[in-house]
């Protein structure tokens, strides 16, 4: 299908496989934040990213009168962590320890994370475009990523338990 109609767009956007963040701020009634896969880095020099956001959201509402945001990106094992950062109503930090130091919430567990002071806001059709500077970032190594395919959640298979799974449905190993 080429056309732009019915749901061409969003199905042909949902085959390009991203990493998962959640995206985080800090507002008077506490930490703020949403799972996003829109987020991409942006300058070495200066180092900074960016996030769009869906301009209904409350997260939108919170990041556009913040100074700071935070993206943790989630491991493989974070699937209940994304879909609950997706989820309306869920209260989303419960039993999560994150750590704070500029107002952007970071995930403690994250598999890496930035720190980042917002510079500018673009808007961007029904989305707004947030760049950070980057102040902060780090990685845990060896972790493997979360990653999001074809409105699924998924992640990287090593070519080790490809050959290991490609044994058990062959019998070889029980
Ligand atoms: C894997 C995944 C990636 C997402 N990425 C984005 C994104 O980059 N930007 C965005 O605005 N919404 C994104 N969303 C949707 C928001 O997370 C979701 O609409 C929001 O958290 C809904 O809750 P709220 O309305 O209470 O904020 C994504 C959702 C999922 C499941």
């Amino acid at each position: 299908m080429t056309e732009l109609g019915g749901d061409n767009f969003r199905t042909s956007m949902s085959l390009l496989a991203t990493g998962v963040t959640v995206v985080t701020t800090t507002t008077h009634e506490g930490p703020v934040g949403m799972t996003a896969s829109a987020v991409c880095s942006l300058s070495l020099e200066p180092p900074q990213l960016l996030v769009c956001v869906q301009q209904a959201l409350p997260t939108h509402v919170a990041l556009e009168q913040s100074a700071a945001f935070g993206i943790s990106v989630l491991g493989e094992e974070h699937v209940g962590v994304a879909r609950r950062f997706a989820t309306r109503g869920a209260d989303r930090f419960a039993g999560l320890t994150m750590r704070d130091d500029i107002g952007a919430p970071i995930l403690a567990d994250a598999i890496a994370f930035f720190e980042c002071r917002v510079e500018e806001r673009h808007p961007g059709g029904d989305h707004t475009i947030f760049v950070g500077r980057v102040l902060r970032c780090g990685h845990q190594p060896g972790r493997r990523p979360l990653l999001y395919f074809d409105r699924a959640f998924g992640s990287i298979e090593s070519a080790e338990y490809r050959l290991f799974r490609a044994w058990s449905e062959a019998g070889q190993i029980s």
